[in-house]
């Protein structure tokens, strides 16, 4: 191999374009290409037009994230549109979609744009140093940082900054109202239950949960565990139905557990007077998080729920004893009927479910 053919080791020390020939070592370092200035470190004009495309697309952002907010507050859910090639899609989806991606690429397209026309291109080799700096180092540092803040125009070019501040400043605020879709607030829909239509003068009856007839206290058999949930009342005129609308979202309220305790095994006696002969109406919901409660070891008299292991001793005022619910379960308040069954004559003392329910 002749000498002209072997690569040029680089002196970093001489900048770009310095290369010295090395005739005896073909993997040296072939060093770094001249610097060629591009046309905007040249000519102000051009600098001034690519000054102004990066302005543009992050103004571009400012606008797409707004109309991702006028589209969030004003397209209805269920408006379809025909989109080609897509078909029929939801428009609100597509809007957000859309004006999201728009502003997000704008913002990258314009770091992008401003980095290659308008930043210091100047390639700089990094030597291999120790992991930590001494002074010297971090004040060089310290000084190419500044170098590189003012060769990227961020304090002269003042329109570029300010409009991409002002894109990076909007673009979270459609995260924000994303937050919109954690729902309405449920204000004072968790203060009450089913059972609150419940008075002296027109009972609810404790249905079992899987029969569908009213109980007994006869029916509730010691150590058994029994789940109800409210029968007719004045707004529903057959009970709760698995097939009502809001099914669901009343039975995470009513559901009871429904147990007999000999009176002898019971530790509380305020929580025994709001039961009848030994048989005691606990909420089925658990206070900590709202798992149903669904495990009684009847020896002890203890719940358990299942998500996270607290537990309720269901002779003592359902008193926690294990886990992380915050206070006992809920009691509600039962009598028999002139007929028997057992019935409701009032809601709950307290908000069912978690604690933060009561708190809020
Ligand atoms: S929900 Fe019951 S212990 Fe967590």
């Amino acid at each position: 191999m002749s000498d002209d053919k072997l690569p040029e080791a680089h002196d970093a020390s001489e900048g770009h374009g310095a290369h010295v020939a090395v005739a005896d070592d073909p993997f040296a370092d072939p060093g770094l290409p001249p610097h060629e200035p591009r046309r905007t470190d040249i000519d102000e004009r051009a600098a001034k037009r690519a000054e102004r495309q990066v302005s543009l697309l992050f103004v571009t952002s400012m606008l797409a994230t707004i109309g991702f907010i006028a589209s969030y507050v004003s397209i209805p859910k269920a408006k379809i549109v025909y989109i080609f090639p897509l078909g029929h899609v939801s428009a609100l989806n597509f809007a957000l979609g859309l004006t999201l991606g728009v502003a997000l690429f704008c913002i990258g397209a314009g770091a992008v744009h401003w980095a290659r026309t308008l930043m210091s291109d100047v390639e700089l080799p990094a030597e291999r140093h120790p992991i930590e700096a001494d002074d010297e180092v971090r004040a060089d540092v310290i000084q190419q940082f500044k170098t590189g803040a003012a060769e990227s125009g961020f304090g002269r070019r003042k329109m570029l900054r300010n409009t991409m501040i002002g894109s990076m400043a909007l673009v979270p605020l459609s995260g924000v109202m994303l937050l919109r879709d954690l729902g309405p607030l449920p204000e004072k829909k968790l203060d009450s239950t089913g059972w609150s239509e419940a008075t002296p003068a027109a009972p609810i009856r404790l249905v079992n949960m899987n029969t569908d007839e009213p109980l007994k206290p006869e029916d509730i058999a010691t150590g058994s565990l029994t789940f109800a949930m409210p029968g007719p009342s004045a707004s529903r005129p057959n009970g709760l139905q698995e097939s009502d609308e809001d099914f669901q979202q009343a039975i995470a309220k009513d559901a009871l557990m429904i147990i007999r305790i000999q009176p002898e095994d019971l530790k509380d006696a305020k929580s025994a007077a709001l039961g009848v002969e030994g048989v005691l109406a606990y909420s089925k919901i658990c206070t900590h998080v709202g798992c149903p409660i669904s495990l009684y070891e009847q020896q002890t008299h203890h719940a358990l729920c299942p998500c996270h292991q607290s537990t309720f001793d269901l002779s003592d005022g359902a008193r926690v004893i294990f886990g992380p619910a915050g206070h006992p379960l809920p009691q509600l308040k039962i009598t028999t009927d002139s007929d028997g069954y057992l019935v409701a004559t009032q809601d709950f003392a307290e908000p069912i479910g978690p604690s933060f329910w009561e708190r809020a």
